[in-house]
């Protein structure tokens, strides 16, 4: 099968590169290296069938020549990351939004029936309130409540353009509306929450929990999740709807800054931090996300493997190795 990967040389798409590589697929990534990194990818250099290409997706000459010999195609390239998220609204309407149509719009120019996988985001429930966060339910939103907004109605437009292609070119496109998503390669430059607690925790700094930590949230390792993701893709069984992925285990960002204290070991303490400190802005966070993940289980039959505990060993294992490494070469 050939594969195109829009922001291949990020988190969740470098994992997916190696997903398909190893599945014996032809890999073509793409990626503007604006958060991925060559790093990610570097050990898929040497594999035949790994194609990559540095370009921004709305301007990329070789967009045509990809889309046509395609069997499938995930899109993940996005403007990402709280602090991105809130420092360059305008780049991600102009990505988020307009990256979409580029593909969607270059697949029907083509005529290939590709499959289409569109990376949504649990962002896209916004201030819905709620226990547990179903795809079927009403939507709410607060123009006030904070640059996040624009992010999460970025990929709300892009689940709308999924179902407008599909309903009227019949694109075959699945929409994964991803949840926390944790692991190797996730870098905490941009605000996501593990690697900088992985960090501050083995340099025996204190944890920044923004907020007052009681905020809950569910976490799901990026090996789980690039499985449901393939799964996902080829099912015959989509029809554009959205699907949450996710881990349904839900934690408290207090309570997981305590667990990987304990887990690696540290003498750190918690440091709470204002979020208008921490993002410069009035901000209002949701309190509670834990995914309803029925619809994910009778598509696929998707078992999340990893639990919350192996995935902070691992992660603590990796810095560990990485920090000696660095000490050895200096
Ligand atoms: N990681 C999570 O917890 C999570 C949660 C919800 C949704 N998602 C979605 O999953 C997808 C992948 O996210 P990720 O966590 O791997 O983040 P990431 O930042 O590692 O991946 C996004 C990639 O897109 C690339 N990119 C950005 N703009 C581009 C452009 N104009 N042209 C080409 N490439 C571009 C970036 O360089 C990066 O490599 C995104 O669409 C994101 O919205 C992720």
């Amino acid at each position: 099968m050939n594969v195109l990967i829009t922001g291949g040389a990020g988190f969740i798409g470098s994992h997916l590169v190696g997903l398909h590589l190893n599945n014996g697929d032809s890999v073509l990534a793409v990626d503007d290296l604006s958060t991925g990194r060559r790093s990610n990818i570097e050990p898929f250099f040497d594999a035949e069938d790994f194609c990559f290409e540095v370009a921004d997706l709305l301007d990329w000459p070789g967009l045509g020549r990809a889309v046509s010999g395609v069997d499938r195609i995930y899109h993940l390239a996005a403007v990402v990351g709280m602090f991105r998220v809130l420092d360059e609204p305008v780049e991600v309407m102009r990505v988020n939004v307009g990256g979409t149509e580029a593909i969607l719009e270059e697949v029907v120019r083509s005529g290939t029936r590709a499959e289409i996988l569109i990376a949504s985001s649990s962002s896209v429930y916004g201030q819905t309130q709620g226990k547990e966060l179903d795809e079927g339910l009403d939507l709410v939103f607060t123009p006030e409540g904070g640059g996040l907004t624009g992010y999460a109605l970025s990929k709300l437009t892009n689940e709308l353009q999924a179902i407008a292609y599909q309903r009227e070119y019949g694109l075959p496109v699945a929409v994964a509306r991803l949840f926390n998503t944790v692991g190797p390669r996730q870098a905490g430059d941009y605000g996501f929450v593990l690697p900088r607690f992985v960090r501050q925790a083995l340099d025996g700094e204190p944890l920044t929990v923004f907020g007052d930590g009681s905020q809950t949230r569910s976490f799901c390792d990026v090996r789980d999740t690039i499985e449901a993701l393939e799964l996902l893709a080829g099912n015959k069984a989509n029809d554009g709807r959205p699907v949450n992925v996710g881990n349904a285990r839900e934690i408290s960002i207090l309570d997981l800054a305590e667990l990987v204290i304990e887990r690696a070991g540290s003498s750190s303490d918690v440091e709470f931090i204002p979020y208008e400190e921490a993002y410069g802005e009035k901000f209002r966070t949701i309190g509670q996300r834990r995914p309803v993940v029925e619809r994910l289980k009778t598509t696929t039959g998707f078992q999340p493997k990893w639990t919350l505990e192996q995935t902070i060993d691992d992660l603590i294992e990796r810095e560990r190795v990485e920090a000696y490494s660095r000490e050895v070469l200096v």
